[in-house]
């Protein structure tokens, strides 16, 4: 079974540097909640908060649009026994964060709608206040990328 996204069947499942981090996740609520965690803790390490205000808050940020790209990969980005990439990359003055999520599902894509009385639909309008910039891309051979760029 190809447990990767459409176009990475070579890629390690994570790699990390000072500058950029890659990890693989299952599209379920579990790995995407991993995920988030594990790039909290990559943005800490490489962003130290107590450092400055600016570093804590760029941290929170991202830390809220990792988990809103994440959770819509994993809830419509799915497809059976494939999994989703999450990708940050830091400019090398740590001013600007590029968040990629990356997800099997070419068919269907990210689409606003007002949000109705539950939780459904806010994730997107959360995106668009957070993010200084966002937008999706095709991903070849498969599926699409969901990126957000942060700048501090
Ligand atoms: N990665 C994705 N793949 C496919 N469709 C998506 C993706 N992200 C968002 N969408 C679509 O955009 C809609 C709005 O997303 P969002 O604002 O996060 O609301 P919610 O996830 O609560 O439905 C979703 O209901 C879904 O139809
Ligand atoms: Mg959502």
């Amino acid at each position: 079974m190809n447990n990767e996204t459409g176009a990475t069947p070579h890629e390690p499942a994570v790699t990390a540097d000072d500058l950029s981090f890659s990890s693989l996740f299952p599209t379920t609520r579990r790995g995407a909640h991993a995920v988030r965690h594990t790039a909290e803790r990559w943005l800490a390490a490489h962003l130290p908060p107590e450092q400055d205000a600016a570093s804590s808050s760029l941290i929170d940020t991202a830390t809220l649009l990792v988990a809103e790209l994440a959770a819509n990969a994993a809830l419509h980005g799915r497809v059976r026994g494939r999994s989703a990439r999450l990708a940050l990359a830091l400019t090398e003055d740590a001013k600007e964060l590029l968040i990629e999520v990356t997800d099997p599902r070419g068919d269907r894509l990210p689409a606003q709608h007002a949000p109705t009385e539950g939780e459904s639909g806010r994730g997107l309008l959360l995106i668009e206040a957070l993010a200084d910039d966002w937008g999706v891309q095709p991903h070849h051979p498969g599926g699409k990328t969901v990126w957000a760029l942060c700048r501090r």
